[in-house]
């Protein structure tokens, strides 16, 4: 999946490539007895169907003009049994299919997500995620019925045609080939429609992309439309998206429309014709039942043909959906176990930067040459500018991002070489925008640590000094918060982030700006209790308040691409450096 934006096609025209559709052989396999099943009740229904005409012909060729009662009676019961098995063996066979299709979109989304949560930071970065949404919902289930109802009508819809056909030229030859003639010209204004049609349909997929992923955005950032007013602006871009959606949709039905028009009109002419020409031929040799039921089969020829043109288009979609679909299980895992990878042992909490280069972009780099050696147990604080790369070299450390070049130790393991699942098991990271999922508090806190107790979960909110604000809630612990935490204060959420991290008992601790929201007083009774807590761990904390750091073993200032400075507090001030300019600034404020 390109990175893209909402406002551009992510690609108007693809090949029909079959390819995928064999790919899709993967899901359909499966099935393949169920399919079977389904496609013998349908061609037994189909069969039943086919005889009506058949006995409509003796009725009226044979039985009535002869007043034999008895053999209308015969035939008026076969003709209902055959009714009734038809409609019977269609009822089956949709119950199997709808089993069959539900269990493949089940299959292609538990391997999208699945695949989706080993897709690195880097893939989320600027990609539109209403687009993501796009693929593992809407694209699935379109994908579904062209890969289980689609296959089975495409082979019953050939059966039937030819089963037709055998039963019409049985009726008589020549007026058939009356009633076929009509196929190459139909072919014809296949052939001439279907680049245009295709082409439509996947001009109404990519604007209906466009459209979900403005929407996701624009959900996502409400709050900041509704502080900056901008809600006629975007009511205009989302207006503008949903137009050429509604378009892109029109113009592709118009073109879908022309070729239902096209068999209607092409099959209601040919009949007419053979109805002429039979009728120029009536008496011994084409007799009026066999005329009736040739009209009635004739009728019956052109449905499998618009049929077939259909599922021809649902095919033309399917495969442009089962491309994009393949397309993100193919995105490569770029931050995955390397192929010898080995489980990171119990680490103490030594860490080594070794003359480390990264860039997110491959262009401009972030650090150059960083080289830092922290002993477990250590406290490092991070300062500088915003922008300078404190949360760059976090992110480095829990292996989000590959470096470029240099090393990167724990405990002497290069954390390339160690499954990223031991690796950030050990690691307690307490990320910028602190999260709050769906769930109870008592869920969130518990989110790293499945297995912890209650207790666990109390002891941890206390330390971080969550816990007096979550029992003062009227249900506590069990308080209901939803996505994104809208119920509870930008500090609150710090705070169950803060516990949540905490709870996984980590040997190395990232904070960053884990305070940034939490007020000065809480903070210091906060920091009281994580000072005991980040004894006997590594910590690398990032703060702006610099009151909350001045006790770390070591500070660095983070500037060009680099450390800038490091040392305690004390030699920091001494230095009279960036530091020093810093922190008395906000000594000032
Ligand atoms: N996901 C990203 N993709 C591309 N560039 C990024 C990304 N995240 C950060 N950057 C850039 O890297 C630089 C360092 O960012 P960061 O480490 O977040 O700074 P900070 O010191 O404020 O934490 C910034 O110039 C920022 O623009
Ligand atoms: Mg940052």
């Amino acid at each position: 999946m390109a990175r893209n934006r909402f406002d551009v096609d992510e690609r108007l025209e693809t090949p029909f490539n079959i390819k995928h559709l064999l790919r899709a052989g993967v899901y359909i396999k499966r099935h393949a007895f169920k399919m079977t099943l389904s496609l013998i009740f349908s061609a037994i229904s189909a069969v039943c169907a086919l005889v009506g005409p058949m006995l409509v012909e003796r009725a009226l060729n044979d039985a009535v003009p002869n007043k034999d009662y008895r053999q209308i009676v015969i035939l008026s019961v076969i003709m209902l049994v055959a009714i009734l098995l038809s409609i019977f063996f269609s009822i089956l066979r949709s119950k199997y299919m709808t089993i069959v299709g539900q269990e493949i979109i089940y299959a292609i989304r538990k391997d999208l997500f699945e695949h989706l949560q080993k897709l690195p930071f880097q893939f989320y970065d600027d990609r539109p995620h209403g687009k993501i949404l796009t693929r593992v919902i809407n694209y699935v289930n379109s994908v579904s019925d062209a890969l289980s109802n689609g296959i089975i009508n495409f082979v019953l819809e050939i059966f039937n045609l030819i089963l037709i056909a055998i039963f019409m030229l049985m009726c008589d030859v020549r007026l058939s080939l009356v009633v076929m003639a009509g196929v190459p010209v139909f072919a014809g204004i296949i052939f001439i429609l279907k680049p245009a049609q295709r082409r439509a349909w996947q001009d109404t997929s990519n604007k209906s992309s466009n459209l979900n992923a403005y929407l996701h955005e624009s959900l996502d950032g409400m709050k900041i439309t509704q502080v900056f007013t901008r809600e006629e602006k975007n009511a205009e871009i989302y207006n503008d998206l949903n137009t050429k959606m509604y378009k892109a949709w029109m113009k592709a039905q118009y073109t879908s429309n022309l070729i239902g028009f096209s068999v209607e009109n092409i099959s209601t002419i040919v009949v007419g014709i053979m109805y002429l020409v039979g009728l120029s031929m009536l008496g011994p040799a084409v007799q009026i039942g066999t005329l009736i039921a040739l009209a009635s089969y004739a009728w019956r020829f052109w449905q499998p043909i618009l049929q077939l043109a259909n599922l021809y288009n649902t095919f033309i979609n399917a495969v442009a959906y089962l491309e994009r679909i393949f397309e993100m299980l193919d995105e490569p895992v770029t931050v995955d176990d390397a192929p010898d990878a080995t489980e990171l042992p119990e680490i103490t909490g030594n860490v080594t930067f070794d003359d480390v280069t990264f860039s997110y972009d491959n262009t401009i780099n972030v650090l150059e040459h960083f080289s830092l050696d922290v002993k477990a147990g250590e406290s490092i604080a991070l300062v500088g500018p915003t922008g300078a790369g404190k949360t760059t070299v976090v992110n480095l450390l829990s292996r989000f991002y590959n470096i470029n070049s240099g090393e990167l130790h724990i405990d002497g393991h290069d954390i390339s070489k160690v499954t990223l699942h031991s690796l950030r098991k050990q690691m307690g990271i307490m990320l910028q925008d602190s999260f709050i999922f769906s769930g109870t508090i008592m869920d969130n806190i518990r989110y790293g640590r499945l297995d912890a107790t209650d207790e666990e979960v109390i002891a941890a909110a206390k330390t971080v000094r969550a816990h007096d604000f979550i029992s003062e809630m009227p249900e506590g612990y069990n308080t209901q918060v939803n996505e994104r935490g809208s119920r509870l204060s930008q500090g609150q959420k710090q705070l169950i982030a803060f516990a949540r991290t905490l709870l996984s008992d980590p040997k190395i601790l990232v904070l960053d700006e884990a305070t940034s929201s939490i007020d000065a007083k809480t903070e210091r009774l906060l920091q009281e209790g994580l000072d005991a807590l980040l004894k006997g761990r590594t910590s690398f904390v990032i703060a702006h308040r610099l009151s909350t750091i001045k006790n770390s073993d070591r500070i660095l200032y983070i500037a060009n691409k680099g450390i800038a400075e490091s040392g305690s507090h004390d030699e920091l001030i001494e230095l009279k450096g960036n530091y020093y300019h810093l922190y008395t600034a906000q000594l000032e404020e």
